[in-house]
């Protein structure tokens, strides 16, 4: 009767294994940090504030002060000399200040802005929330015609355009992460006659793109809503637009093909639309264009080489639409950009005599035809040589493919190790068997 033995051996062996992989765990443990807890909302509005203006020696009007303690904002300092940002937040009227500038920011939602308040706040030109999801208010008369700037970042709850049309003196508007129902950016931007730029992005906003705009406009960026129609070619009349954002929208139609005419334009995006046809060849006459994503869209006919003309471009992102033919690009063009995409077009190729795989540009190499090389390699591997040209990668499992770096070793190690305490485990059982029988 020695079976005992080997029963104690088996637990043994188990607490070995247990012991292992708790080590092998913990000594992975310091690179996988714990999950931090999401953001909360901080309870307490702030205003942003202020630097002092030269002459600090007058204070604050007392309206405004108890208008800021209405809202929580701490006053026992003078509002106008509490240092936080470097903008000027007050004038230098005497015998009192006035407020010029205001953001409440991470706001409780039991704030009340109160239509006295506001009233007292009417010689504000900027107001900003900033995670403020307190109730949308009623701006007095006097508030609307001085306010010059406003913007709401995931405050407010909900918009209205006919609420954010009365604003019409704004020459900056943003209104980002709030839903904005009206039937268009029409009636927002057919109002407010003064504006240079503005931004309705995640706002759910439907609706065209307006056929009239503003000729001064210098930013647009109607990113992430709910758009569909056409791009009207009248927006190719803004000379003055320096960026158009209309990417994640539901357009469609060709890009106009007097884009060209843009000729102000740094940064544009039409990225994530449904939008066909060809890249306009007027782009090519647009001089200072640095930041160009089409990327995601159902564009075809082959890349046209006149891209690779235009001086100042540095991203360039085209990935992921019907595009078909040879990349008609040089290394040193390549190489010249801080970000080339050119994946997920199942119709092209990259010359192997031009381009080297090493770029990774996630197309197929071209057949003797100009065809992709059929079966398209799914990913030009070789890890061998990941080393070098790693800029130009073009995929976005790159994240993914990192993270599996950091698990990898512990896995191979945690295996080992229970494959060896297996083995060992194996021979002693064997042993003991043989003596326990003979
Ligand atoms: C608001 O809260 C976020 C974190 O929740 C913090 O990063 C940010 O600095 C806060 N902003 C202000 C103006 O207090
Ligand atoms: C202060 O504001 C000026 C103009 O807006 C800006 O150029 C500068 O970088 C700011 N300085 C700091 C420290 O924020
Ligand atoms: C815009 O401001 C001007 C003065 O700068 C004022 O006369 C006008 O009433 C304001 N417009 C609106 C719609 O409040
Ligand atoms: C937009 O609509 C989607 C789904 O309909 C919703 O999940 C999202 O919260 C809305 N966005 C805003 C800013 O209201
Ligand atoms: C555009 O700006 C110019 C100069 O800044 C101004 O004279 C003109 O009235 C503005 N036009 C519109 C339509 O706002
Ligand atoms: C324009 O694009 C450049 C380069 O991609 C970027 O650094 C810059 O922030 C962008 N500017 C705007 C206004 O989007
Ligand atoms: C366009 O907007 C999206 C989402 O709001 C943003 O991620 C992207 O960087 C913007 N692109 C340009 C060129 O401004
Ligand atoms: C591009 O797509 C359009 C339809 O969207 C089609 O009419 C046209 O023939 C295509 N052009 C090429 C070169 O494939
Ligand atoms: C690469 O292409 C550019 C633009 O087409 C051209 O100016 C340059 O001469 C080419 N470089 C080489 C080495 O062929
Ligand atoms: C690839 O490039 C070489 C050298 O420039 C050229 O002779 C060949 O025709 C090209 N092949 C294709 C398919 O374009």
């Amino acid at each position: 009767m020695e079976p005992p033995p080997l029963l104690l051996l088996t637990l043994l062996h188990l607490l070995l294994l247990l012991l292992l992989s708790s080590t092998t765990f913990s000594a992975t443990t310091p690179t996988s940090l714990p999950p931090t807890p999401p953001p909360t909302h901080s309870p307490t509005p702030t205003t942003t504030p202020t630097s002092p203006s030269s002459s600090s020696s007058s204070s604050l009007d007392p309206k405004q002060v108890r208008a800021l303690q209405s809202l929580n904002i701490p006053t026992s300092k003078d509002p106008c000399t509490q240092l936080h940002s470097n903008t000027t937040l007050c004038d230098a009227a005497k015998p009192f200040r006035h407020l010029l500038s205001l953001t409440l920011a991470n706001c409780s939602d039991d704030v009340a802005l109160s239509f006295t308040a506001l009233k007292s706040l009417s010689t504000l030109q900027s107001l900003h929330f900033l995670n403020c999801p307190i109730a949308p208010i009623h701006i007095p008369s006097d508030l609307v015609s001085s306010l010059h700037s406003f913007s709401a970042v995931s405050s407010l709850r909900r918009l209205t355009g006919v609420w954010l049309a009365r604003l019409q003196n704004l020459t900056d508007l943003t209104v980002s992460y709030v839903q904005v129902i009206a039937s268009g950016p029409f009636v927002i931007l057919g109002n407010l006659k003064k504006l240079r730029s503005v931004t309705i992005s995640h706002a759910n906003l439907t609706g065209n793109i307006p056929k009239y705009l503003n000729l001064n406009l210098t930013h647009i960026d109607f990113s992430g809503n709910k758009l569909h129609g056409r791009i009207p070619s009248s927006v190719t009349l803004l000379e003055n637009l320096e960026s158009l954002n209309l990417s994640s929208n539901t357009l469609s139609g060709e890009i106009p093909t007097s884009f060209g005419d843009l000729i102000s334009l740094t940064n544009v995006s039409l990225s994530s639309n449904s939008l066909s046809g060809l890249i306009p060849e007027s782009i090519s006459a647009i001089p200072g264009l640095v930041h160009l994503d089409l990327s995601s869209n159902q564009l075809n006919g082959s890349i046209p080489k006149f891209l690779s003309d235009m001086k100042s471009l540095k991203h360039l992102n085209l990935a992921n639409n019907n595009f078909q033919g040879v990349v008609p690009f040089n290394v040193s063009f390549i190489s010249k950009l801080e970000v080339f995409k050119i994946s997920r077009n199942s119709n092209l190729c990259y010359n192997h005599s031009v381009l080297s795989s090493k770029l990774k540009l996630g197309i197929a190499p071209c057949d003797k035809h100009g065809l992709p090389m059929s079966p398209p390699p799914a990913k030009e591997d070789s890890s061998a040589d990941d080393s070098s040209d790693s800029d130009y990668d073009d995929s976005d499992e790159d994240s993914s493919s990192q993270s599996d770096h950091h698990h990898g070793p512990s896995k191979v190690v945690l295996g080992v190790a229970i494959g060896l305490s297996s083995i060992v485990f194996l021979i002693i059982f064997l042993i003991l068997l043989s003596k326990w029988c003979g």
